[in-house]
């Protein structure tokens, strides 16, 4: 009979492949997967309870609100105030980041960045959403306020980075640098057991995922790259198949295990991009480069773009390596591939 391996148990075991580890890091993934199952429950009995649909709010950035975001939000935020390794956060849903001023969060040596609740325009029509959360350590001294510059850095820094997905079941994915691991929620008895370990990605795969409904609104090189994946070639594995749920994180997650390209490129009316640099480009890039994969917005390797602002936007190809580079290599107003 095969062990089951809880992610606590998990987390605690790899504590000690870092040498300067103190558990810091080890308890504010813990506190995660505290606020993951308590966003899981709520999730689960969205449509019993009177919390789907519109909060009549709009965030900083101009998007309508659910309840479910912001209810996310305050788990996440929760968990962190509560345990004493983080100093502060940013999220999508603040118009800027939060600092916890008391004196015990003020030692604290990281801050984390996340998106509550990542695909919000399908939480009322019961289809799979997620958190994705990035972990850095803090550059501003410990004891001091958490400052601007603590959220501001390139996510070749990050430390941590995973997601949560609300799916057929529900599942944690995260690496520290050393592989990526993936577990999946066990309602029965409340934990999340190692299910997936040491993910790779394939190197190439037959699943493309875009919005074919703004081919028209971007480089007109993706048109081309959509018709090469729509192309019969029985040699390399073509047609592919086109899947797109809408919630990135979904989509990321399935072309992480099967091997597929996700794309979703500045447009037309998303002129920097659609998709968030440091709450959902970076921690799924680091995770899509620790399986193997590639993450970029069309020229640069995403961990490699120094943020100039917190809710950033740029454009995203990420995936199975060949898959990236052949959606890059069709662009035509782009000098791609550059530094990867
Ligand atoms: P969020 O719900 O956090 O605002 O993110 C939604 C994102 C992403 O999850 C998804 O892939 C993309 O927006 C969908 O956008 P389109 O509807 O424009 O395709
Ligand atoms: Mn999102
Ligand atoms: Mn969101």
């Amino acid at each position: 009979m095969s062990k089951i391996i809880t992610l606590h148990d998990f987390i605690l075991d790899r504590q000690k492949d870092f040498a300067y580890a103190t558990g810091e890091l080890s308890s504010l993934l813990t506190d995660i997967s505290v606020a993951s199952k308590i966003v899981n429950r709520d999730v689960n009995r969205a449509g019993l309870v009177d919390i789907l649909g519109a909060k009549g709010e709009t965030n900083v950035q101009g998007e309508e609100q659910q309840k479910l975001d912001v209810i996310a939000d305050d788990a996440f935020i929760r968990a962190f105030k509560t345990g004493e390794e983080v100093c502060g956060i940013a999220s999508e849903e603040n118009d800027d980041f939060v600092v916890f001023d008391d004196e015990i969060s003020k030692q604290g040596r990281y801050v984390v960045l996340f998106d509550p609740l990542d695909g919000s325009s399908n939480i009322d029509v019961n289809v799979s959403i997620g958190t994705i959360f990035s972990i850095y350590r803090r550059v501003s001294e410990p004891g001091t306020m958490a400052t601007k510059e603590d959220f501001l850095q390139k996510g070749t820094e990050q430390v941590a980075a995973g997601y949560v997905l609300f799916g057929s079941s529900t599942m944690l994915v995260y690496t520290t640098g050393n592989g990526v691991n993936g577990f999946t929620l066990d309602p029965s008895i409340g934990e999340f057991c190692l299910s997936h370990p040491n993910i790779q990605s394939p190197e190439t795969g037959r699943i493309y995922s875009i919005n074919e409904g703004n081919l028209d609104r971007c480089d007109p090189g993706l048109k081309d790259y959509v018709q090469y994946c729509r192309a019969e070639d029985p040699s390399t594995g073509r047609p592919y198949s086109g899947r797109y749920i809408g919630s990135l994180v979904a989509d990321f997650h399935r072309n992480l295990l099967k091997g597929g390209v996700y794309v979703y490129p500045t447009t037309n009316n998303w002129p920097e991009g659609r998709l968030r640099l440091l709450y959902e480009c970076n921690p799924l890039a680091f995770i899509a480069e620790q399986a193997g994969g590639l993450a970029t917005d069309g020229h640069q390797r995403i961990m490699e773009i120094d943020p100039q602002e917190l809710h950033q936007r740029c454009g995203y190809y990420v995936g199975s390596k060949d898959m990236v580079k052949k959606a890059m290599s069709s662009l035509k107003h782009s000098e791609a591939l550059i530094h990867i």
